[in-house]
Protein backbone atom coordinates (compact mmCIF):
# COMPACT_ATOMS: atom_id res chain seq x y z
CA UNK A 1 0.00 0.00 0.00
CA UNK A 2 1.06 3.12 -0.52
CA UNK A 3 0.25 6.29 0.97
CA UNK A 4 0.75 9.53 -1.36
CA UNK A 5 -0.26 13.38 0.27
CA UNK A 6 -0.61 16.70 -1.09
CA UNK A 7 1.27 18.47 1.25
CA UNK A 8 1.56 22.03 1.96
CA UNK A 9 5.26 23.60 3.00
CA UNK A 10 3.99 27.39 2.80
CA UNK A 11 1.77 29.82 0.80
CA UNK A 12 1.53 28.59 -3.02
CA UNK A 13 3.45 25.33 -2.14
CA UNK A 14 1.73 21.96 -2.41
CA UNK A 15 4.45 19.19 -2.84
CA UNK A 16 3.37 15.34 -3.35
CA UNK A 17 4.99 13.41 -1.05
CA UNK A 18 5.25 9.62 0.07
CA UNK A 19 3.41 9.17 3.87
CA UNK A 20 3.92 6.06 5.47
CA UNK A 21 0.33 4.51 5.85
CA UNK A 22 -0.90 5.05 9.37
CA UNK A 23 -1.52 2.51 11.70
CA UNK A 24 -5.17 2.74 13.36
CA UNK A 25 -4.92 2.84 17.26
CA UNK A 26 -7.16 1.60 19.75
CA UNK A 27 -10.86 2.08 18.70
CA UNK A 28 -9.32 3.81 15.63
CA UNK A 29 -10.15 2.87 11.78
CA UNK A 30 -7.65 3.01 8.80
CA UNK A 31 -9.48 4.92 5.79
CA UNK A 32 -9.09 4.73 2.37
CA UNK A 33 -9.96 8.41 1.03
CA UNK A 34 -12.10 8.54 -1.96
CA UNK A 35 -12.94 12.43 -2.19
CA UNK A 36 -12.44 15.46 -0.80
CA UNK A 37 -14.11 18.55 -0.71
CA UNK A 38 -11.65 21.79 -1.24
CA UNK A 39 -13.24 24.11 1.61
CA UNK A 40 -12.21 27.86 1.55
CA UNK A 41 -10.42 27.34 5.02
CA UNK A 42 -8.18 25.36 2.44
CA UNK A 43 -7.98 27.57 -0.10
CA UNK A 44 -7.05 30.27 2.86
CA UNK A 45 -3.96 28.52 4.10
CA UNK A 46 -2.76 27.56 0.75
CA UNK A 47 -2.94 31.23 -0.13
CA UNK A 48 -2.20 33.20 3.37
CA UNK A 49 -0.58 30.46 5.13
CA UNK A 50 -2.83 30.92 8.49
CA UNK A 51 -5.77 31.66 9.57
CA UNK A 52 -6.19 34.12 12.45
CA UNK A 53 -3.91 32.46 15.08
CA UNK A 54 -3.81 28.85 13.50
CA UNK A 55 -0.44 29.55 11.45
CA UNK A 56 1.37 26.84 9.02
CA UNK A 57 4.67 26.45 10.65
CA UNK A 58 5.37 22.86 9.70
CA UNK A 59 4.17 20.58 6.50
CA UNK A 60 0.48 20.39 6.34
CA UNK A 61 -1.72 18.21 4.68
CA UNK A 62 -5.46 20.19 4.04
CA UNK A 63 -8.70 19.18 3.58
CA UNK A 64 -11.46 18.11 6.02
CA UNK A 65 -14.61 17.52 4.28
CA UNK A 66 -13.81 13.67 3.76
CA UNK A 67 -15.19 9.89 2.70
CA UNK A 68 -13.85 6.90 2.13
CA UNK A 69 -14.11 3.31 2.65
CA UNK A 70 -12.62 1.28 5.73
CA UNK A 71 -10.07 -0.75 4.99
CA UNK A 72 -8.19 -1.53 8.30
CA UNK A 73 -8.95 -1.90 11.72
CA UNK A 74 -7.57 -0.86 15.24
CA UNK A 75 -7.52 -2.78 18.18
CA UNK A 76 -10.82 -3.24 19.53
CA UNK A 77 -12.28 -1.30 16.84
CA UNK A 78 -16.05 -2.74 16.68
CA UNK A 79 -18.02 -0.25 14.72
CA UNK A 80 -17.14 -0.70 10.86
CA UNK A 81 -16.64 -3.70 8.64
CA UNK A 82 -13.19 -3.36 6.07
CA UNK A 83 -14.81 -2.25 2.86
CA UNK A 84 -17.52 0.03 4.60
CA UNK A 85 -17.94 3.63 3.14
CA UNK A 86 -17.87 6.65 5.53
CA UNK A 87 -17.88 9.79 5.93
CA UNK A 88 -15.36 11.52 8.28
CA UNK A 89 -16.06 14.08 11.10
CA UNK A 90 -13.30 15.79 11.21
CA UNK A 91 -12.89 17.14 14.69
CA UNK A 92 -12.17 14.73 17.59
CA UNK A 93 -12.99 16.41 20.86
CA UNK A 94 -11.20 15.39 24.37
CA UNK A 95 -14.56 13.81 25.35
CA UNK A 96 -14.13 14.73 28.91
CA UNK A 97 -14.18 18.39 29.16
CA UNK A 98 -16.94 20.86 30.51
CA UNK A 99 -18.08 21.85 26.94
CA UNK A 100 -17.46 18.02 25.81
CA UNK A 101 -19.45 16.43 28.94
CA UNK A 102 -22.07 19.48 28.40
CA UNK A 103 -22.79 18.21 25.14
CA UNK A 104 -20.96 21.42 23.53
CA UNK A 105 -18.04 19.22 21.82
CA UNK A 106 -17.63 21.72 19.21
CA UNK A 107 -16.24 24.35 21.87
CA UNK A 108 -13.81 21.76 23.24
CA UNK A 109 -10.61 23.73 23.72
CA UNK A 110 -8.73 20.35 23.02
CA UNK A 111 -10.19 19.27 19.84
CA UNK A 112 -8.13 18.05 17.27
CA UNK A 113 -9.07 19.05 13.64
CA UNK A 114 -8.62 17.69 10.66
CA UNK A 115 -6.43 20.23 8.77
CA UNK A 116 -6.10 22.26 11.25
CA UNK A 117 -2.09 23.27 12.14
CA UNK A 118 -0.97 21.02 13.46
CA UNK A 119 -2.99 18.29 12.67
CA UNK A 120 -2.97 16.87 8.61
CA UNK A 121 -6.10 17.00 6.82
CA UNK A 122 -7.27 14.73 4.33
CA UNK A 123 -5.53 15.32 1.18
CA UNK A 124 -3.93 11.59 0.89
CA UNK A 125 -4.68 7.76 -0.09
CA UNK A 126 -5.48 7.21 3.86
CA UNK A 127 -6.11 8.69 7.16
CA UNK A 128 -6.96 7.05 10.48
CA UNK A 129 -9.71 8.25 12.92
CA UNK A 130 -11.85 6.91 15.77
CA UNK A 131 -14.30 5.03 14.88
CA UNK A 132 -16.77 7.11 16.34
CA UNK A 133 -16.30 9.64 14.34
CA UNK A 134 -16.77 7.82 10.79
CA UNK A 135 -20.31 7.25 9.81
CA UNK A 136 -21.72 4.78 7.50
CA UNK A 137 -23.43 5.72 4.20
CA UNK A 138 -26.08 4.41 2.71
CA UNK A 139 -25.02 3.03 -0.76
CA UNK A 140 -27.71 5.54 -2.52
CA UNK A 141 -25.34 8.53 -1.66
CA UNK A 142 -22.10 9.41 -3.99
CA UNK A 143 -18.62 9.58 -2.75
CA UNK A 144 -18.81 13.48 -3.31
CA UNK A 145 -22.53 13.58 -1.25
CA UNK A 146 -20.44 11.51 1.52
CA UNK A 147 -17.71 14.00 1.61
CA UNK A 148 -19.93 16.79 1.95
CA UNK A 149 -21.71 15.93 5.19
CA UNK A 150 -19.07 18.62 6.63
CA UNK A 151 -20.34 21.53 5.13
CA UNK A 152 -24.04 20.30 5.28
CA UNK A 153 -23.38 20.05 9.16
CA UNK A 154 -22.12 23.72 9.09
CA UNK A 155 -25.65 24.51 7.30
CA UNK A 156 -28.03 22.17 10.01
CA UNK A 157 -26.07 24.06 13.24
CA UNK A 158 -26.63 27.23 11.57
CA UNK A 159 -30.41 26.39 11.51
CA UNK A 160 -30.87 24.71 14.88
CA UNK A 161 -29.13 27.99 16.25
CA UNK A 162 -31.43 30.13 14.25
CA UNK A 163 -34.55 27.51 15.42
CA UNK A 164 -36.07 27.77 11.72
CA UNK A 165 -39.58 26.22 11.91
CA UNK A 166 -42.09 25.56 9.01
CA UNK A 167 -43.60 28.59 7.55
CA UNK A 168 -40.41 30.98 8.78
CA UNK A 169 -38.75 33.38 6.38
CA UNK A 170 -35.08 32.81 6.46
CA UNK A 171 -33.08 35.37 4.70
CA UNK A 172 -29.24 33.94 3.93
CA UNK A 173 -26.40 36.31 2.80
CA UNK A 174 -23.79 34.34 0.58
CA UNK A 175 -24.30 32.11 -1.52
CA UNK A 176 -20.84 29.58 -1.40
CA UNK A 177 -21.03 26.17 -0.29
CA UNK A 178 -21.96 26.97 3.61
CA UNK A 179 -24.73 28.97 2.77
CA UNK A 180 -26.33 27.16 -0.37
CA UNK A 181 -26.38 24.47 2.17
CA UNK A 182 -28.19 26.33 4.87
CA UNK A 183 -30.42 27.32 2.64
CA UNK A 184 -31.63 23.67 1.77
CA UNK A 185 -31.62 22.85 5.44
CA UNK A 186 -33.74 26.02 6.17
CA UNK A 187 -36.11 24.66 3.60
CA UNK A 188 -36.00 20.93 4.79
CA UNK A 189 -36.83 22.49 7.86
CA UNK A 190 -40.35 24.20 6.95
CA UNK A 191 -39.27 27.63 6.10
CA UNK A 192 -41.48 28.70 3.05
CA UNK A 193 -39.36 31.78 2.00
CA UNK A 194 -35.37 32.04 1.94
CA UNK A 195 -34.16 34.50 -0.19
CA UNK A 196 -30.31 33.96 -0.66
CA UNK A 197 -28.01 37.56 -1.71
CA UNK A 198 -24.42 37.49 -3.09
CA UNK A 199 -22.98 39.53 -5.49
CA UNK A 200 -21.90 37.10 -7.91
CA UNK A 201 -24.44 35.60 -10.48
CA UNK A 202 -23.71 32.19 -10.59
CA UNK A 203 -23.91 31.84 -7.44
CA UNK A 204 -27.56 33.03 -6.91
CA UNK A 205 -28.21 30.99 -10.16
CA UNK A 206 -27.09 27.90 -8.40
CA UNK A 207 -28.58 29.25 -5.22
CA UNK A 208 -32.26 29.45 -7.23
CA UNK A 209 -31.57 26.19 -8.89
CA UNK A 210 -31.36 24.23 -5.75
CA UNK A 211 -34.47 26.17 -4.54
CA UNK A 212 -33.62 29.70 -3.11
CA UNK A 213 -37.33 31.24 -3.37
CA UNK A 214 -35.83 34.82 -4.21
CA UNK A 215 -32.31 35.57 -5.03
CA UNK A 216 -30.92 39.25 -4.31
CA UNK A 217 -27.52 40.45 -5.99
CA UNK A 218 -26.77 42.88 -3.71
CA UNK A 219 -24.22 44.58 -6.27
CA UNK A 220 -27.28 45.55 -8.11
CA UNK A 221 -29.65 46.13 -5.45
CA UNK A 222 -28.70 46.72 -2.29
CA UNK A 223 -30.00 44.55 1.03
CA UNK A 224 -31.86 47.78 2.46
CA UNK A 225 -34.12 48.36 -0.82
CA UNK A 226 -35.08 44.92 -1.35
CA UNK A 227 -38.33 45.08 0.99
CA UNK A 228 -36.73 41.58 3.33
CA UNK A 229 -38.67 40.83 6.39
CA UNK A 230 -37.49 37.69 8.03
CA UNK A 231 -37.61 35.50 10.85
CA UNK A 232 -34.08 34.26 10.88
CA UNK A 233 -30.71 35.94 9.46
CA UNK A 234 -28.39 32.80 8.25
CA UNK A 235 -25.11 35.09 7.67
CA UNK A 236 -22.60 33.21 5.17
CA UNK A 237 -20.78 35.67 3.09
CA UNK A 238 -18.32 37.16 6.10
CA UNK A 239 -19.00 40.90 4.78
CA UNK A 240 -19.64 43.45 7.43
CA UNK A 241 -22.01 45.42 5.03
CA UNK A 242 -24.33 42.07 4.55
CA UNK A 243 -24.34 41.29 9.02
CA UNK A 244 -25.46 45.17 9.60
CA UNK A 245 -27.99 45.16 6.55
CA UNK A 246 -29.39 41.39 7.03
CA UNK A 247 -30.39 41.95 10.67
CA UNK A 248 -32.13 45.32 9.47
CA UNK A 249 -34.40 42.99 7.79
CA UNK A 250 -34.80 40.86 10.79
CA UNK A 251 -38.69 41.34 12.16
CA UNK A 252 -38.63 41.83 16.19
CA UNK A 253 -37.41 39.02 18.33
CA UNK A 254 -35.74 37.92 14.99
CA UNK A 255 -32.55 35.38 15.11
CA UNK A 256 -29.36 36.60 13.09
CA UNK A 257 -26.73 33.76 13.41
CA UNK A 258 -23.55 34.55 12.39
CA UNK A 259 -21.45 32.02 10.40
CA UNK A 260 -19.24 33.96 8.19
CA UNK A 261 -15.84 34.74 9.44
CA UNK A 262 -14.60 38.30 8.58
CA UNK A 263 -11.43 39.26 8.32
CA UNK A 264 -11.20 41.42 11.12
CA UNK A 265 -11.61 40.26 15.12
CA UNK A 266 -14.18 42.89 15.35
CA UNK A 267 -17.35 44.36 13.23
CA UNK A 268 -19.94 46.96 13.36
CA UNK A 269 -23.29 45.27 14.38
CA UNK A 270 -26.31 47.79 14.62
CA UNK A 271 -26.42 47.75 18.43
CA UNK A 272 -29.59 50.16 18.70
CA UNK A 273 -31.64 47.79 16.62
CA UNK A 274 -30.11 44.54 18.31
CA UNK A 275 -31.27 46.23 21.21
CA UNK A 276 -34.61 48.19 20.77
CA UNK A 277 -35.93 45.00 18.68
CA UNK A 278 -34.82 42.51 21.02
CA UNK A 279 -32.85 40.53 18.45
CA UNK A 280 -31.50 37.17 19.38
CA UNK A 281 -27.77 37.61 18.08
CA UNK A 282 -25.20 34.26 17.69
CA UNK A 283 -22.21 33.29 16.21
CA UNK A 284 -21.71 29.48 15.52
CA UNK A 285 -18.48 27.70 15.57
CA UNK A 286 -18.76 23.91 13.58
CA UNK A 287 -21.25 21.66 14.94
CA UNK A 288 -22.40 19.02 17.04
CA UNK A 289 -24.43 16.15 16.76
CA UNK A 290 -25.24 16.69 12.99
CA UNK A 291 -23.76 14.00 11.22
CA UNK A 292 -26.74 11.43 11.28
CA UNK A 293 -28.87 14.68 9.98
CA UNK A 294 -26.82 15.47 7.49
CA UNK A 295 -26.86 11.98 6.57
CA UNK A 296 -30.43 11.18 6.56
CA UNK A 297 -31.48 14.35 4.97
CA UNK A 298 -28.95 13.53 2.29
CA UNK A 299 -30.33 10.30 1.55
CA UNK A 300 -33.54 10.65 1.90
CA UNK A 301 -33.39 13.78 -1.28
CA UNK A 302 -34.36 16.67 0.70
CA UNK A 303 -30.84 18.21 0.55
CA UNK A 304 -28.93 17.64 -3.13
CA UNK A 305 -25.11 17.61 -2.21
CA UNK A 306 -24.19 16.72 -5.94
CA UNK A 307 -25.78 19.59 -7.06
CA UNK A 308 -23.26 22.33 -5.39
CA UNK A 309 -20.20 20.14 -6.99
CA UNK A 310 -18.73 21.86 -9.89
CA UNK A 311 -15.25 20.32 -11.15
CA UNK A 312 -12.94 16.67 -9.84
CA UNK A 313 -9.12 16.90 -9.60
CA UNK A 314 -6.90 13.78 -8.79
CA UNK A 315 -4.97 13.81 -6.16
CA UNK A 316 -1.95 15.25 -7.95
CA UNK A 317 -3.87 18.32 -9.01
CA UNK A 318 -4.59 19.22 -5.45
CA UNK A 319 -2.78 22.05 -6.12
CA UNK A 320 -5.18 23.46 -8.81
CA UNK A 321 -8.49 22.08 -7.01
CA UNK A 322 -7.28 24.88 -4.16
CA UNK A 323 -7.11 27.18 -6.90
CA UNK A 324 -10.44 26.87 -9.11
CA UNK A 325 -12.90 28.88 -6.49
CA UNK A 326 -10.71 31.62 -6.46
CA UNK A 327 -10.13 32.24 -10.14
CA UNK A 328 -13.83 31.73 -10.93
CA UNK A 329 -16.87 32.49 -8.95
CA UNK A 330 -18.70 29.56 -10.61
CA UNK A 331 -16.93 26.71 -9.13
CA UNK A 332 -18.21 26.49 -5.98
CA UNK A 333 -17.25 23.29 -4.95
CA UNK A 334 -14.04 21.37 -6.38
CA UNK A 335 -13.50 17.87 -5.27
CA UNK A 336 -10.34 16.12 -5.26
CA UNK A 337 -10.40 12.27 -5.59
CA UNK A 338 -7.71 10.98 -3.81
CA UNK A 339 -7.95 6.93 -5.23
CA UNK A 340 -10.74 7.55 -8.23
CA UNK A 341 -13.98 7.49 -7.08
CA UNK A 342 -17.61 8.00 -8.60
N1 LIG B 1 -18.85 29.27 11.70
C1 LIG B 1 -18.29 28.19 11.20
O1 LIG B 1 -18.09 27.21 11.86
C2 LIG B 1 -17.91 28.18 9.76
C3 LIG B 1 -17.68 26.98 9.10
C4 LIG B 1 -17.37 27.00 7.74
C5 LIG B 1 -17.25 28.22 7.10
N2 LIG B 1 -17.45 29.37 7.79
C6 LIG B 1 -17.39 30.68 7.15
O2 LIG B 1 -18.60 30.84 6.43
C7 LIG B 1 -18.38 31.71 5.33
C8 LIG B 1 -18.91 31.06 4.07
O3 LIG B 1 -18.14 29.94 3.71
P1 LIG B 1 -18.09 29.51 2.17
O4 LIG B 1 -17.19 28.33 2.11
O5 LIG B 1 -19.46 29.40 1.65
O6 LIG B 1 -17.32 30.78 1.58
P2 LIG B 1 -17.39 31.50 0.15
O7 LIG B 1 -16.31 32.51 0.17
O8 LIG B 1 -17.42 30.49 -0.94
O9 LIG B 1 -18.80 32.24 0.15
C9 LIG B 1 -19.01 33.55 0.57
C10 LIG B 1 -19.95 34.19 -0.44
O10 LIG B 1 -20.32 35.48 0.04
C11 LIG B 1 -20.43 36.31 -1.08
N3 LIG B 1 -20.45 37.72 -0.67
C12 LIG B 1 -19.43 38.62 -0.59
N4 LIG B 1 -19.89 39.82 -0.20
C13 LIG B 1 -21.22 39.69 0.00
C14 LIG B 1 -22.25 40.57 0.42
N5 LIG B 1 -22.00 41.83 0.71
N6 LIG B 1 -23.50 40.09 0.52
C15 LIG B 1 -23.78 38.80 0.20
N7 LIG B 1 -22.84 37.91 -0.19
C16 LIG B 1 -21.58 38.35 -0.30
C17 LIG B 1 -19.26 35.90 -1.96
O11 LIG B 1 -19.46 36.31 -3.30
C18 LIG B 1 -19.30 34.37 -1.80
O12 LIG B 1 -20.10 33.74 -2.80
C19 LIG B 1 -16.89 32.00 5.31
O13 LIG B 1 -16.67 33.25 5.96
C20 LIG B 1 -16.30 30.89 6.14
O14 LIG B 1 -15.09 31.25 6.76
C21 LIG B 1 -17.77 29.38 9.08
ZN1 LIG C 1 -13.53 18.54 25.33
Amino acid sequence: MNNRAAVMHGVHDVRMEERPVPEPGPKEVLVEIKAVGVCGSDVHYYEEGRIGTFVVREPLILGHESMGTVAGLGPESTKHEIGDRVTLEPGIPDGTCRECRAGRYNLCPNVRFFATPPIDGAFANYVTIHEDFAFTLPDELSDNAGALMEPLSVGIWSCRKAGVRAGDRVLVTGAGPIGLLAMQVALASGATEVTVTDVARERLDLARKTGATRVVNVAEEPLAEAGIEADALIECSGNERALDDGIHCLRPAGTAVVVGMGPGETANVPLAYVQTQEIWLTGTFRYANTYPTAISLAATGRVNLDAIVTGHFGLEETDSALQASKNDPANVKPMVLPNGGS
